[in-house]
């Protein structure tokens, strides 16, 4: 009898138990700003430190309500590459890969002011030029606004649809009521969704609208284009939360100061990422830059601490201006400051650089990549590396063109196609370059002065020579 009234309240106290975990299991508290879940509401995020942002969820509104989806024979799987939407913009359409695949979603990438949506309803307008039907989403601009840019642009086919709308609901009921060939949002930070408590541009909204967003264009198979706005300083809640999730990343940067403007792949899951495309800002738009191989992005001119490099970017050289400012450091962690360059990359510079007998553990470092451009290409190495010498030591060098990888021994690497770069830069007017040892070398024409570098040894020899030349 005992031992029943035991069991029979060993019971009581397991069902009790259970259904109180399973009241814990489904309340959980999210941060609005960061996402960062916790079983008890806090006032102060202890992963982004805002205060207030706490909103309650259940388990079954967080679970997923997709269908379940059976695996599939690959040679079942319909075919998606020959479905793709051209934009008939060339620049554009070269660096997407020949055009927009169906169902696909592409962010547009840059600091506000470059020039996406300029971009954007160019584009839109070339598409519909074709008698398809684009919806132009704006969280931005209103219509009367847009049509302002528009008139401008001269984007005004009758098939080209605008909207105001910064709640992604409502994009739903717009999409149906259109039937478009192509959606375009500008910009995923102005939208939001009703269903999420926090604030537009946060990353629980940016990752909620995409995601939206997402499953409307894939059951209705057409393109999707975001617009994305990237701050200088590492974008938080922007592009690059987005970036693992969506299948094209292209970035448009460039100096606004010289109106040129590339656009360049970050990511590409339907084509290549080298290509390059080239525009100029002028009064009327985007103008293309079709017949250029090359361009350069520098100032020219003599100074302290500038050097050239020249990338390879598909087909086309750029010549780009590095320069860099050292200088002593009063504060207890000195500054590495660098625009236009991985930052990474110069922490390993400034590293080999050490190890070499240029030490600038005490100094602050400004790296800064001129033309608005970033450097993706290795070759930029040894011109950042010739760039903080030169601030270093004071050294008074000549227009200088610079290529070539450093290995972390020291060692000069060579790049592709390092004669074709030499080639531009001697028809752009260099006559004086730093380059990793080649085939090449001692083949270039009159007037020209080559120094092939084996590794960080020779460059310091040939930089003090260079020095002692030009004082
Ligand atoms: P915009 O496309 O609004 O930039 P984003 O969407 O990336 O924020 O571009 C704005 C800039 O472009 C602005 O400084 C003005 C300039 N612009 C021109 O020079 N010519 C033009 O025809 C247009 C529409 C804009
Ligand atoms: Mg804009």
């Amino acid at each position: 009898m005992g031992n029943k009234k035991t069991a029979a309240a060993c019971s009581a106290n397991e069902k009790e138990g259970a259904r109180q975990t399973a009241n814990k299991s489904t309340t959980t508290f999210i941060c609005g700003n960061c996402g960062y879940h916790s079983v008890k509401a806090l006032g102060r995020c202890p992963v982004c430190n805002q205060w207030n942002t706490f909103t309650s969820a259940t388990a079954e509104s967080l679970r997923s309500s997709a269908p379940l989806q059976l695996p599939l024979s690959i040679l079942e799987v319909p075919s998606a590459s020959a479905t793709r939407l051209p934009c008939g913009i060339g620049e554009l359409d070269r660096v997407l890969g020949g055009g927009l695949v169906q169902g696909s979603c592409v962010l547009l990438a840059g600091e506000p002011g470059i020039g996406k949506s300029t971009l954007l309803l160019q584009m839109a307008q070339s598409i519909a030029a074709r008698n398809h039907r684009v919806l132009y989403v704006s969280g931005e601009e209103s219509p009367g606004q847009i049509k302002i840019r528009a008139e401008r642009l001269e984007a005004l086919s009758p098939h080209l649809l605008v909207s105001f709308q910064a709640e992604v609901g409502a994009i739903e009921g717009l999409l149906r009521e259109a039937n478009p060939s192509l959606l375009i949002v500008d910009s995923i930070q102005t939208m939001a969704s009703a269903e999420v408590q926090a604030a537009p541009g946060s990353v629980l909204q940016v990752r909620e609208c995409a995601a939206r967003l997402f499953t409307l264009v894939k059951e209705a198979n057409i393109p999707l284009v975001l617009a994305g706005h990237v701050t200088k300083d590492g974008n938080i809640a922007g592009p690059k939360l987005l970036e693992h999730l969506v299948d094209v990343v292209i970035y448009f940067e460039g100096d606004r100061s010289l109106g040129v403007r590339v656009l360049r792949a970050h990511k590409n899951r339907f084509g290549d990422t080298s290509e390059i495309g080239l525009f100029q800002m002028t009064g009327a738009g985007l103008r293309e830059m079709s017949g250029v191989e090359h361009l350069d992005l520098s100032e020219g001119g003599e100074r302290c601490g500038g050097v050239l490099t020249a990338t390879l970017d598909g087909a086309r050289v750029l010549l780009v201006e590095v320069q860099a400012l050292v200088s002593q450091s009063f504060l207890p962690v000195p500054r590495r400051v660098v625009n236009g360059f991985d930052f990474n990359r110069l922490l390993m510079v400034l590293a080999i650089l050490d190890k070499h007998g240029v030490h600038l553990g005490a100094q602050d470092v400004y790296v800064n990549v001129l033309g608005g451009v970033s450097l993706a290409d290795p070759g930029a190495d040894l011109a950042v590396a010739v760039a903080l010498v030169a601030s270093h030591r004071e050294l008074t060098l000549p227009p200088l063109l610079a290529v070539g990888e450093l290995g972390l021994g020291g060692e000069v690497r060579s790049v592709p196609n390092l004669e074709k770069r030499l080639e531009v830069a001697v028809r752009l007017g260099l006559r004086h370059f730093l380059t990793p040892p080649s085939k090449g070398a001692g083949k270039e024409g009159k007037g020209v002065q080559r120094w092939p570098l084996d590794d960080l040894k020779a460059l310091m020899r040939v930089l003090r020579e260079i020095n002692k030349e030009s004082l």
